[in-house]
């Protein structure tokens, strides 16, 4: 019980802490950066970090670019809502997410910007810098998602199987989780999400860990295995017909001592 005790409130204590407290650990906020001119996106596109201000025009793309996911829509009590009911319940459930790795300051967003200079979110890629190798687990602790304010409704069992091979691959070892990455179904196939899925990696590379994410459908375990993600394992979840991956990359290149890339960068 006291171990318990011991334990909540230092999981309560480091969930207290804010981005600012944790910039000399995780980084500096990268500045708007044009992206690389290989991953062929429209010009003037550029990379940005998402603040807490960004959070609901983030969670609101990420609702459109999850509205045909198994995870969503087989998730009792959100998947089978009338329409507008179920778009809050996603942005809430999105935006809860958001707030629960927004500490650590690796939500990027990918902007297009227009002839008029007006600006467009397009794609948004939110990572946990676990450099300490116990983030992604603090961060989806229940504690995280009272924290975040989550009142939802629970995902069916099946859902956490996943998370528990998680859990029993790079526990204690440090990594790059990729929790939520989607683009807003305008901007499809113009190279917002090649640019998003990019940066992220080049921080995990940058800084010699693997990257790690789960994904619900197979078309998706394609694609990521052409980045160089290999399949850990895989689980079926009721309301699913494919099944979910999870996958793990290692780093392609070795630690740049001195190279500065924004957030994660600080090796
Ligand atoms: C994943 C996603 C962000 C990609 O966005 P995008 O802007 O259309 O991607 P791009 O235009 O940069 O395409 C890059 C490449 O990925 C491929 N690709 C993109 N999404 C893919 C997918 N879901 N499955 C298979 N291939 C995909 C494209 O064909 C393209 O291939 P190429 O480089 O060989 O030409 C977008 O498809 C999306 O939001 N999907 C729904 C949410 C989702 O499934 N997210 C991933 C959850 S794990």
């Amino acid at each position: 019980m006291v171990w318990d005790k011991w334990k909540r409130d230092e999981v309560q204590s480091r969930l207290a802490a804010t981005p600012e407290m944790l910039r000399g650990e995780y980084g500096y906020p990268l500045k708007p950066t044009a992206v690389p001119t290989t991953v062929q996106c429209p010009n003037g596109t550029f990379v940005a970090n998402l603040v807490s201000k960004d959070l609901p025009a983030a969670a609101v793309v990420l609702r459109k670019a999850f509205w045909n996911d198994p995870r969503y829509t087989s998730w009792p009590g959100i998947g089978d809502l009338p329409c507008a009911e179920r778009e809050a319940a996603m942005e809430a459930a999105l935006g809860c997410h958001l707030r629960q790795m927004e500490r650590w300051g690796h939500i990027f967003g990918i902007f297009e910007k227009d002839s008029q200079e007006q600006t467009f979110l397009r794609t948004v890629i939110g990572c946990v810098p676990a450099w300490r190798g116990d983030e992604t687990d603090l961060a989806l602790s229940l504690t995280s998602f009272a924290m975040a304010g989550w009142d939802g409704p629970t995902p069916a069992d099946e859902a956490y199987a996943l998370a528990e091979d998680r859990q029993k691959l790079p526990t204690g070892k440090p990594h790059l989780y990729i929790w939520l990455f989607g683009g807003d179904p305008e901007g499809l196939g113009r190279g917002f999400g090649r640019a998003a899925l990019q940066h992220a990696l080049l921080i995990a590379d940058e800084r010699g860990v693997p990257a790690v994410l789960e994904t619900c459908t197979l078309s998706n375990r394609t694609h990521y295995q052409k980045y160089g993600f290999k399949q850990i394992s895989e689980r079926f979840v009721p309301g699913c017909e494919e099944p979910w991956t999870l996958m793990v990359r290692k780093p392609w290149t070795l630690i740049v001592p001195g190279r500065s890339f924004g957030y994660g960068s600080i090796v």
